[in-house]
């Protein structure tokens, strides 16, 4: 967890540190028989712009980042890389240590005048419709 923003985020930077790093969290995919996922290390700042340049385009974003400056950029970054009608589910706005997931899925809704298609367990909304 990278540097955490205290008006809005009660988890604290540093957490989340995986044993082996990236080759592990490979490794107990491949135990897993996973063959599908395409794991990216990195902050979402640096990664995220080299892939959209690519122009893939995304009929699911699921924002798991727990604080309010990885799921506003997250969220912003990716909608213009939705197609219409995409979901993009939240995983962490109800909890209460994440005060920051649930400031920028307001921002979400807010900014862009949407609706949510349900709320419980997970937040999930529709893009461009
Ligand atoms: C609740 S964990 C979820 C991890 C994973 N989705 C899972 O279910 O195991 C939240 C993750 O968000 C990551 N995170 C927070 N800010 C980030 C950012 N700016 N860029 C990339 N990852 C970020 C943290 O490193 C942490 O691993």
């Amino acid at each position: 967890m990278p540097t955490v923003d205290e008006q809005y985020d009660m988890v604290e930077a540093g957490r989340f540190q995986v044993e082996g790093g990236i080759e592990g969290i490979r490794a107990y995919a491949s135990s897993l028989g996973l063959k599908n996922i395409e794991f990216v290390q990195g902050l979402f700042q640096d990664t995220l712009p080299p892939l959209l340049a690519t122009g893939v385009k995304f009929g699911l974003a699921h924002v798991d980042a727990d604080i309010y400056s990885a799921c506003k950029y997250a969220q912003d970054t990716v909608w213009p890389s939705l197609v219409k009608g995409a979901y993009i589910t939240y995983d962490d706005p109800l909890d209460s240590t994440n005060m920051g997931a649930m400031q920028a899925l307001e921002e979400m809704i807010v900014e862009r005048d949407i609706r949510t298609e349900q709320m419980f367990p997970h937040p999930v909304l529709r893009a461009h419709l």
